[in-house]
């Protein structure tokens, strides 16, 4: 006889183990998996391939989607092996387009751009979260910009540079995009046309692997500035892209009103391993005790051991990974700053230990 499942078999009890929120999203989610009253859910309306390792993502939500500025990013949550795993992409299209769009490059060793790459098809469902982050236009906006994008930070500013687009901005801007080789490019199509029909953009890519006749090549530089960037002391600067050109922007840009975002590749946000041997993490409500190495993330050596705390954007932005620290000393990566022995919250996405620890987790 054919078995059917629980919820099926034993309908009552499956009900009454349902919170209304829960029952009302059990049913809703067998009249169409996008729809919830919780969740923000959004299907996968098509996939287009943008180069060889990064594809764009349209996206239908559901009702509870607010909106977004460009510029912001937001959470995006997939079930890979049976985990939920959450990453924050930066969402390439315009506020006003139909759907919405993310734009997802490969990473070396990213969990989630490579199964969103592999694997992310038409029809499929993925859980979004709240848009955020203020690497936005500003309310009145300069007579000069000049965005600075490195592999895929380009995806935030494409989505302003359409906002400029649409609201007929009358100053000038300069894209410099810093990509690996011609054909690594995104968007490029998108910026062809809107040189085309303006007077008030300027794009030049820069390639640092593979050169290209006519085009510049090479890494964010003083001469490069210089050479392609004639209003650079009049700028207010947008810069997106992986932190050793942050760092390199921001040395390079003193003095100037700059607006960044930093895009971190798995495992870059470590700094050079400070000790040998491992130290001892107790993880007091799991009541596990686990060897770190200290040479990455606390959040980064617990997932290498099978253990997942929940986490969003892995660069210290939204406070998902935040976990009390009971004792022990952590250096905070994004600042370099080692912290006392005593109790206090942390982000395990930008924390390296530096002692034992006990966390609450
Ligand atoms: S995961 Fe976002 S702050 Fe740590």
């Amino acid at each position: 006889m054919k078995s059917f499942p629980f919820i099926y078999n034993e309908p009552r009890e499956f009900l009454s183990s349902l919170q209304p929120k829960e029952w009302a999203n059990f049913f809703l989610g067998e009249l169409n998996p996008r729809f919830s009253v919780t969740a923000t859910k959004a299907k996968v309306i098509e996939v287009k391939e943008e180069t060889s390792d990064s594809k764009t993502i349209v996206l239908k939500p559901n009702w509870l989607w607010k909106g977004f500025a460009s510029g912001q990013h937001v959470p995006v949550t997939v079930e890979i092996a049976g985990r939920r795993v959450t990453r924050f992409y930066s969402l390439s299209s315009h506020p006003n387009d139909k759907y919405l769009q993310i734009t997802v490059k490969r990473q070396k060793g990213g969990l989630v751009s490579n199964f969103i790459n592999q694997n992310i098809k038409k029809g499929d469902i993925l859980e979004l979260g709240e848009a955020s982050g203020d690497f936005v236009l500003t309310k009145e906006l300069p007579k000069d910009l000049l965005f600075l994008a490195g592999g895929s930070g380009i995806t935030p500013i494409h989505s302003i540079l359409r906002s400029l687009q649409t609201l007929n901005y009358t100053g000038k801007a300069t894209l410099l995009y810093f990509v690996r080789s011609y054909d690594d490019i995104i968007f490029k199509s998108s910026f062809d046309s809107m040189q085309k029909n303006s007077n008030w953009l300027t794009v030049h890519y820069v390639f640092s692997d593979i050169p290209k006749e006519g085009y510049a090549s090479g890494f964010l530089s003083k001469e490069i500035l210089e050479t392609y960037v004639p209003n650079l002391k009049s700028s207010s600067v947008y810069v997106c892209g992986p932190s050793p050109m942050q760092t390199k922007a921001l040395s390079l840009l003193e003095g100037l009103p700059v607006k960044s975002e930093l895009f971190l590749l798995p495992g870059q946000n470590v700094g050079k391993v400070k000790k040998e041997g491992t130290v001892d993490v107790f993880l007091t409500l799991s009541h596990k005790t686990i060897q770190v190495k200290g040479e990455r993330s606390i959040l980064e050596e617990l997932e290498e051991q099978g253990i997942y705390p929940q986490s969003g954007c892995r660069m210290g932005i939204c406070h998902t990974c935040v976990c009390k620290k009971q004792t022990g000393s952590i250096t905070d990566l994004s600042n370099g700053e080692t912290s006392q022995l005593g109790e206090e919250n942390i982000q395990i996405c930008v924390s390296r230990a530096e002692s034992n620890l006990e966390l609450e987790l």
